[in-house]
């Protein structure tokens, strides 16, 4: 059984990612931070579908704790599905920050690099030695990385970081056959940053050829894809999932 973790799989698009990646046979490890609740559902979701979930807390911007998480990870890898390692890491939880760059406080900066940059870098890091040959890292970026969105500098900056990251794991994971890829969405309607309103909402279909935002699964059935046997020549890659944003 193949099983695999992915970070902020409560709500928006982690957790889609984890409905469609347990339809597609696969065991879910979701991690939740503020929202246990909304977490149990998308487990209960999965199970109601046929397929197999656990949700474990984990708060991304806390390197202290991630050897702890690795031994639940462990722990649940063995009591629930009897096996010893991982097929996929997808590091996508994260917040939205609007504030203009001449703003930004010192704590602000500080709060985004360790959820965006930081947490995925040890995380991946904690999580290696139970990566398996051939396990699949996908990592979530943002388009805001392509195109300069006023009032979003650090978030994007470490986006923009996380996507070079991407390139060094494929490039120092490959030898054990692990790939790493990332996936930049465009405007997706979720709760990050607040969500979006109808006139915020209207100037981004306008914006996008393809005349609407995204909705959390155009993005989940990517990392899905990311995570499965069709994409296993993709690797070192970002791909864009935003229906032709400002193109
Ligand atoms: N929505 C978009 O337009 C968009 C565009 C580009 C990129 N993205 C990226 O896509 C990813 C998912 O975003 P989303 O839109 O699905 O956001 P969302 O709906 O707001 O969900 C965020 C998820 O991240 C978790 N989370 C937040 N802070 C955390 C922390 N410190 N530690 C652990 N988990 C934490 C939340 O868990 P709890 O609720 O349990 O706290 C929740 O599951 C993010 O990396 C985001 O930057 C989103």
């Amino acid at each position: 059984m193949s099983v695999i973790v992915i970070t902020g799989g409560s709500r928006g698009i982690g957790a889609s990612a984890a409905e469609h990646i347990a339809q597609r046979g696969l065991g879910v490890i979701l991690t939740y931070n503020a929202h246990p609740e909304a977490a149990a559902k998308v487990v209960e979701r999965i199970e109601k579908a046929g397929g197999k979930a656990v949700a474990l807390k984990l708060d991304v911007s806390d390197v202290g704790s991630f050897e702890a998480f690795r031994q639940s990870v462990v722990e649940t890898l063995h009591e629930t599905w009897a096996v010893t390692t991982l097929s996929g890491l997808v590091n996508n939880a994260g917040y939205g920050l609007f504030n203009p760059l001449a703003t930004v406080s010192e704590a602000q900066f500080d709060g985004l690099f360790k959820v965006h940059l930081k947490g995925p870098f040890f995380l991946t890091q904690t999580l290696l030695p139970l990566l398996a040959e051939n396990a699949s890292i996908v990592n979530l970026t943002s388009a805001t990385t392509r195109v300069a969105t006023a009032g979003v500098a650090p978030y994007a900056a470490f986006k923009g970081g996380l996507e070079v990251l991407t390139r060094y794991m494929a490039k120092e994971f490959g030898g054990r056959g692990i790939r790493a890829n990332a996936v930049s969405p465009g405007a997706i309607r979720t709760e990050l940053g607040g969500g979006l309103n109808d006139e915020f909402e209207a100037m981004l279909a306008a914006q996008t050829a393809l005349g609407r935002v995204g909705e959390p699964d155009d993005v989940a059935r990517v990392i899905a894809m990311l995570l499965s046997q069709d994409s296993e020549w993709i690797n070192a890659q970002t791909l864009e999932v935003a229906g032709g944003y400002i193109i």
